[in-house]
């Protein structure tokens, strides 16, 4: 309850339940004690403290149109992603960051753990891309965007690499691009790096979840499931960081 209701940290808590410090209604409190927050006296280290009600977590799934930044404080953005957002009266924050021209799905929340392991790049959660690219894309290029490419932060991580199609008549291609990271800018820096430039990038999935059924401008909210189901795809790919993430067709098999 006290770390619920905004006291500190579970750990914290119990630790100042376990030293004696809390006390509820006049008593010392013991760990795993049920009070009503709504009705009961808590001191800590004898002071009262005021027992705010739970903040409840809210996860959003925004499709963001491209022209808004993802900042909630630019001065020089026109738009941000929250001049979409109606009714969201709590402070929340985005899941990492999409450019200004990057379309797609956006993640939204106000539970700081569970922004921290789905950005984290140590929990590998897969996003998948789709650019449209001036030019027709080699066999070569796909290979190296697979494989790794050395940009100005370092070596990019194996990802999975697939030609959708080509227009040779308006001398475009759309490829789609799932990596497990995730650099400022990562998906556009692979490309220049292999000589494409991307006319469009959108994000079309993160972890378990896609943009099915939500045109771009709205926003809906993840099933608990949903939630749940992410946070356990993060802790598989927590578990796997010692084996580097594996791109679907192996590098040396890529361009056979
Ligand atoms: N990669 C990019 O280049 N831009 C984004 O917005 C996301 C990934």
């Amino acid at each position: 309850m006290l770390a619920a209701a905004g006291i500190g940290s579970r750990r914290a808590c119990e630790s100042l339940i376990a030293s004696g410090r809390v006390m509820v209604d006049g008593q010392v409190a013991r760990l795993g004690a049920k009070a009503n927050p709504e009705t009961a006296a808590i001191q800590v280290d004898g002071r009262r403290v005021a027992v705010r009600d739970p903040i409840a977590p809210i996860y959003l799934l925004l499709n963001k149109p491209i022209g808004y930044t993802c900042t909630a404080h630019d001065a020089h953005a026109e738009r941000t992603v929250y001049d979409l957002l109606k009714n969201v009266n709590e402070r929340i924050f985005t899941v990492g960051r999409l450019d200004e021209d990057t379309a797609g799905l956006l993640l939204l929340t106000n539970d700081g753990n569970f922004a921290y392991r789905l950005a984290h790049p140590r929990f590998h959660l897969p996003k998948t891309y789709q650019a449209v690219v001036r030019g027709i894309i080699s066999p070569w290029a796909l290979t190296d965007l697979r494989c790794g490419i050395l940009l100005e932060d370092g070596m990019t991580a194996p990802a999975d690499a697939q030609l959708i199609e080509t227009d040779r008549k308006r001398n475009v291609s759309v490829i789609q691009l799932t990596l497990y990271e995730g650099r400022n800018r990562q998906v556009r820096r692979m490309l220049n790096a292999v000589g494409f430039k991307a006319l469009a990038l959108t994000r079309m999935r993160f972890g378990n979840l896609t943009l099915t059924g939500l045109a771009p401008g709205t926003y809906r909210k993840l099933q608990s499931g949903e939630v749940k189901e992410l946070m356990m795809l993060a802790a598989q790919h927590e578990a796997n960081a010692e084996i580097p993430p594996q791109a679907e067709m192996p590098c040396d098999e890529a361009n056979e």
